[in-house]
């Protein structure tokens, strides 16, 4: 019984260090840190995120004849169930095709200031006409698109349903539209960060708390930050020191393609690390498969720092706290095609 007692009074006169340095790092943290809302946010386009048009952009999501093949929809490469992603070192698409770079995850894009690792497209609207068109992803026309949605009774219903008073609401506009409203869905609130971030100190180790602080005082917290710890900003990869070609591919210069100024060669938008423990493989070029890997060549290339195997243990192990709840997304029932609907061609 004495035992107990005294263990007891050790665990709490133990804790107490702990729990201020909790209050401390915390107080930090939600300086540069913001939680996941559990609900859709508000679209800056003024798109609103009605039951009707999140039901119909969860169809196109996940309807293969968006895509001239009628094998590719946007499901292929941001799979749901594993993430938003492909897990593929570069996607493939139309034709076999392997595309440039990896498939970043549309879980939490919407909090992203812009899309793409370069960040050419301003929202998730703008986002959803490329794919469509890109010839090594879904290879389709915008006249196609629309021929088909017009094509099948099931997407006529939905378009006036999601756009109601529009005269003609299958439009490649309105299909953009709807695709942004079911991704501002695809949030993932509630990881252990975020839990402890709200006030639960047991949320996270004592190893998770050492990788967070190492996180903020090795300065990746600098460009990592803001709600999704990342898609706010832009940098040079290899800020300090150049990653060697297996990890950045000459080829790939980044924004100077967007901006054409010397100043943005390889210059990439912050990636964000939501849920980023499920997101393999990684960087833009898809080249590191494994995340303390990662850690260790940001620390270099972007830091000039050397960080021991334990530091990266600890940032590593604070990274997968950032795995929020993931969406449970019903598979929904598609419209039947009709001797209307653009057959599939290779
Ligand atoms: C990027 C959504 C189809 C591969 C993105 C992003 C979003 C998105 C939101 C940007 C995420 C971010 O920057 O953080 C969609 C939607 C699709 C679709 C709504 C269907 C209309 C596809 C398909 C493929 C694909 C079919 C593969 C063949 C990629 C790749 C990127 C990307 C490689 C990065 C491209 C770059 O940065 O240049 N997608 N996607 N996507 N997606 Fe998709
Ligand atoms: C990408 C972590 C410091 C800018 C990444 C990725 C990780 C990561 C895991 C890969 C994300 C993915 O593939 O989805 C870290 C850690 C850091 C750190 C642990 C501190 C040790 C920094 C700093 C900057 C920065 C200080 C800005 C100067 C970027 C950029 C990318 C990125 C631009 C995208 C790279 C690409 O195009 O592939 N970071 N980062 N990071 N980080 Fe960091």
């Amino acid at each position: 019984k004495r035992k107990i007692a005294l263990g007891l009074a050790l665990t709490t006169v133990l804790a107490t260090p702990v729990l201020a340095d909790d209050a401390a790092l915390r107080e930090e943290a939600k300086g540069l840190f913001e939680v996941i809302p559990m609900q859709a946010p508000m679209l800056e386009n003024n798109n609103a995120v009605t039951r009707d048009k999140v039901d119909l952009g969860a169809m196109l999501f996940f309807d293969p004849r968006m895509s001239k093949s009628g094998l590719f929809s946007c499901q292929s490469c941001h799979n749901v169930g594993i993430g938003g992603v492909d897990g593929l070192e570069t996607s493939v698409g139309h034709g076999w095709q392997a595309g440039p770079r990896n498939a970043p995850t549309m879980l939490n894009a919407v909090f992203n200031i812009a899309q793409f690792w370069d960040g050419r497209a301003p929202d998730l609207a703008a986002q959803a006409k490329g794919p469509v068109q890109a010839g090594v992803e879904m290879n389709n026309t915008p006249e196609q698109v629309v021929a088909t949605l017009k094509s099948m009774d099931g997407y006529v219903s939905a378009f006036d349903a999601a756009f109601p008073g529009e005269s003609d609401p299958i439009t490649f506009d309105n299909f953009a539209l709807a695709i942004e409203a079911f991704e501002a869905t695809l949030v993932t609130p509630n990881s252990k960060f975020d839990q402890w971030l709200m006030g639960q100190d047991g949320a996270l180790t004592d190893q998770e708390k050492n990788g967070l602080s190492l996180f903020v005082e090795t300065g990746c917290a600098s460009c990592h930050n803001g709600i999704n710890f990342g898609g706010n900003g832009y940098y040079p990869f290899g800020l300090v020191e150049k990653p060697g070609a297996d990890v950045l591919p000459e080829g790939d210069k980044g924004r100077f393609a967007v901006s054409e100024t010397a100043d943005d060669e390889y210059v990439f938008r912050a990636a964000p690390l939501r849920n980023i423990a499920l997101t393999a493989p990684y960087f833009h070029s898809g080249k590191v498969w494994d995340l303390k890997q990662a850690v260790a060549i940001m620390a270099n290339s972007q830091l000039g720092a050397e960080l021991s195997d334990e530091q990266v243990d600890d940032i590593t192990a604070f990274l997968t706290t950032l795995t929020g709840e993931q969406p449970e997304v019903v598979h929904p029932t598609l419209p039947v095609r009709t001797s209307a609907t653009p057959k599939p061609a290779p």
